[in-house]
């Protein structure tokens, strides 16, 4: 059955239900119903439209469903909305392309509760449309976290009115780096003076953007990152910075030492304004406050920041950036929102409030001892191991096996009571137009789905490819441009494999797998 993800226990049975396109939905779960009628034009309670009977049942598991499919129309049982939901992306992939879907019964349920996608949206920007595509494709893979990385170094997209240069000059940049090493430069494909124009999500965008996640059973989770990955903002409000210093949003990637300044009350003030205004936008669980990567180079130089940390007895510019984590986690459980944060949060993890979920993302000995020690403790993870699952990295390197057999048991946790999911980041700096996006995203986006619904017991990665394959036609139409089999089985790039001369990092040599792509799409013209 071309199905993805595989379901828990599927049986088919002889026999398929004759289906024109019309469905008459009837019953409980009011939401999905309204869901449902949306997207069937020709929904109609009478004549031969399908019936699709939706009941309630406190027995199925949270977001779980049975589907059964007979001569009179189709049965969902579920306990909740998401699972009526989930039931009926299930019953459009059985039918897709197909004017009869077979006879069967369906029991599933997902293994975690939170299966996410992350969106660099700001070392490129992407539209309102795209976003919603992407939405789409999630929530037919019955993926339910939105993770929207709106700031970073190199540009700040999420208008808050309190601080209109945030956007006003925060989204503008000079320039737009080139890969320095990269033998297939994407200079062609750049278009740089996009970024000089001023590039945001303004709050009605993005309400509408929470609203259509919403109607899909996706939360949308923001992310302002701080206190590092701040030079945007800090362009715009030079005192958020240690030094106080006026510099530019920055036109080039990496790890900045131009980080907010944990000394200096505005800074928490800023934090919290900026909260403030989000929380009104996003009403889910969670908020993300980034936390990755902060040099502490310049803390260690600062009188503020030492000044504070004198003050507040705290051992070192580690425990400064936990007392920071601390106090927004506290502001953001006030006003009800759980923190999430990369895992780097963790390194001073001793005084961080139980409640903060960290994201899991670098696999180093000390990062180890941290996470296990901090599930251990009863504290939350999201498993996002750079190595399996970053979309943003080559296929030659990082072929979609490895991204499909990812689990737990990759990152050596045996026991995952405390892990509640995993997600899957697109971080984008080579990433400049949709085409290199759809590349590196539907592949990897359709394999992780599964990987974080069906447990690693279950999964067979050839059988997946086999369905991946024959979905071709079902994920083109909703435009979900899938990489040929050859680029994401790794095959490509020859030059990257045979010179090392000529080593791209895994990020860089991408834009060569974009010609490699190129060429196989070429030859499969040819051979029509
Ligand atoms: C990260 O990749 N810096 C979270
Ligand atoms: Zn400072």
């Amino acid at each position: 059955m071309n199905l993805i993800p595989m379901p828990q226990a599927l049986q088919k049975r002889d026999g398929c239900l004759a289906w024109e396109g019309k469905v008459a939905p009837q019953g409980a779960f009011e939401q999905t119903q309204a869901y449902v009628r949306s997207v069937s034009a020709q929904t109609s309670d009478t004549g031969n439209a399908v019936a699709i009977r939706f009941e309630q049942d406190s027995s199925v598991a949270a977001q779980g469903y049975r589907l059964e499919v007979g001569a009179d129309g189709a049965r969902i049982c579920a306990s909740d909305e998401a699972g009526a939901f989930y039931a009926y992306m299930t019953l459009q992939q059985l039918r897709d392309g197909k004017d009869c879907v077979p006879y069967v019964t369906v029991s599933d349920a997902p293994k975690y509760a939170y299966r996410g996608f992350m969106l660099d949206c700001a070392r490129h920007f992407w539209t309102i449309d795209k976003i919603k595509q992407i939405l789409d494709v999630m929530a037919a893979l019955k993926m339910n976290e939105f993770h929207w990385h709106l700031s970073e170094d190199q540009g700040w997209r999420a208008e808050i009115k309190k601080y209109p240069l945030l956007t006003e000059k925060g989204s503008i940049r000079n320039g737009t780096q080139v890969s320095p090493r990269d033998s297939a430069p994407d200079s062609a494909r750049v278009k740089d003076a996009e970024y000089g124009r001023g590039l945001y999500y303004t709050q009605e965008q993005m309400r509408e953007i929470v609203a259509y996640a919403a109607q899909r059973h996706i939360e949308v989770i923001p992310e302002i990152d701080m206190p590092g990955h701040m030079v945007a903002a800090i362009a715009c409000y030079p005192e958020l910075s240690c030094r106080g210093e006026a510099t530019e949003v920055s036109p080039k990637w990496g790890v900045l030492d131009n980080i907010c300044c944990c000394g200096k009350e505005d800074v928490y003030r800023f934090a919290k304004d900026v909260i403030d205004e989000l929380v009104e936008i996003f009403p889910g669980r969670f908020f993300h406050i980034g936390g990755d990567e902060v040099p502490k180079k310049r803390w260690k130089e600062c009188p503020a920041c030492q000044k504070k940390i004198r003050e507040l007895g705290l051992k070192d510019e580690n425990a400064l950036q936990g007392y920071f984590n601390n106090q927004i986690a506290e502001y953001l459980r006030s006003k009800g929102k759980r923190m999430i944060a990369w895992n780097e949060a963790l390194d001073a993890r001793e005084n961080l409030s139980r409640d903060v979920v960290a994201q899991w993302w670098v696999h180093h000995s000390a990062a180890d001892r941290a996470e296990l020690g901090w599930m251990k403790d009863g504290g939350n993870c999201i498993l996002s191991y750079v190595s399996n699952v970053y979309m943003d990295h080559s296929y030659a390197i990082r072929p979609l096996k490895k991204t499909y057999c990812f689990s737990h048991k990759t990152m050596r946790i045996r026991d995952d009571r405390n892990v509640i999911g995993m997600e899957i980041p697109m971080w984008t700096e080579y990433v400049r137009d949709e085409e290199k996006l759809d590349m590196l995203l539907y592949a990897r986006l359709i394999a992780f789905a599964e990987a974080c619904w069906t447990p690693i017991e279950r999964r067979d990665y050839k059988q997946f490819e086999t369905r991946l394959e024959a979905m071709r036609p079902y994920f083109a139409r909703m435009r979900a441009a899938v990489c040929p089999q050859p680029l994401y089985r790794g095959k490509s790039l020859p030059w990257y494999t045979t010179s090392p001369g000529r080593w791209m990092s895994w990020k860089q040599n991408t834009s060569a797998e974009v010609d490699y792509m190129h060429a196989l799409q070429a030859q499969d013209a040819e051979r029509k």
